[in-house]
């Protein structure tokens, strides 16, 4: 399934350092997103106990995009909860688990899916990035992101690889994302707007405001690349691939009330539903 041209010669010639695996694990997820990501357990209690995700993950139908058996891919699965879950459907024959951060697929994800009771023998792990997406075309029945489409850099060729992968009548699912209100989308952008004046007018003043403004996203967290998009983008986003969106509404805030309020205005999770626009039905998927 996966392509060969990962692995190439290193072009370093002798006496020249090659420090590229050492800028890779310094990117690794679980070194920069917090202590807790390097232990399964108190990960597994800060996500099902501090955080909505799984619980909204439940509410999504998975009966309407999972086949039999049916190939899942997990991209930036992080810990694995998710695969984990999904090697608990009936229909589901495999789950790739894709992700950039070594340690996570190393040292958390076994545990997880352990923890979360699902089946360790239907997961396949996977070290790499998003893009280019080293997968086959038409070899994959669904793919799903949670947490993780708005972190890519470059979302257009993601989607576009995402569509190549599927197969005939396959879906695409970005969970637990969490469209940005307008008016705090405009509030980002008028301060960083202001603190760019005030930057280009003074050599005295810095003011320091973290991410940049983009037409079509606001970078907010730009250590682990967040980007905020409103509804309108993320709509213009899958229309630009000519995808079909159904938008689930979780009725969840991210966050449970004793853990963190939520904030003004603030969404609830979102689950994307794509579809290439045009694609049939698959027989068989719906049927359990
Ligand atoms: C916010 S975490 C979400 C993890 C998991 N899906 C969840 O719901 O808990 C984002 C994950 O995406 C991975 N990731 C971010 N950018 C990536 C990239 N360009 N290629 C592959 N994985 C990436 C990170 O390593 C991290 O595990």
């Amino acid at each position: 399934m996966f392509d060969d041209a990962v692995r190439q010669d290193s072009p370093i010639h002798d006496g020249v350092a090659d420090l590229r695996l050492e800028q890779a694990n310094r990117e690794d997820w679980s070194a920069v997103a917090g202590p807790h990501w390097k232990d399964p357990e108190s990960l597994y209690t800060h996500l099902s106990q501090n955080t909505n995700i799984i619980e909204a993950a439940r509410r999504m139908e998975w009966n309407d995009v999972v086949p039999e058996e049916a190939v899942v891919l997990d991209l930036g699965c992080g810990s694995g909860w998710l695969a984990a879950m999904l090697t608990q459907h009936p229909g589901v024959h495999k789950v790739v688990a894709w992700d950039a951060s070594p340690a996570l697929l190393t040292d958390v994800v076994p545990a997880m899916v352990s923890l979360m009771g699902g089946d360790l023998s239907k997961v396949e792990r996977v070290c790499a990035h998003f893009t280019p997406l080293l997968i086959d075309d038409a070899s994959i029945d669904l793919a799903v992101m949670s947490s993780a489409f708005h972190h890519s850099s470059s979302p257009e060729s993601l989607l576009e690889d995402l569509v190549r992968v599927l197969r005939p009548g396959g879906a695409i699912v970005l969970l637990n994302e969490v469209p940005f209100p307008v008016p705090i989308m405009l509030g980002a952008i008028g301060t960083r707007a202001i603190a760019a004046a005030v930057n280009a007018m003074t050599t005295r003043l810095t003011i320091s405001k973290p991410g940049h403004v983009a037409a079509d996203h606001l970078l907010y967290d730009d250590v682990l690349g967040d980007r905020a998009l409103t509804e309108a983008q993320w709509r213009r986003l899958f229309r630009r691939h000519n995808l079909a969106v159904q938008i689930i509404d979780t009725s969840l805030p991210s966050y449970p009330r004793g853990f963190r309020p939520r904030q003004r205005l603030e969404k609830n999770l979102t689950h994307f539903v794509l579809r290439p626009q045009g694609s049939r039905e698959r027989a068989g998927a719906g049927s359990h």
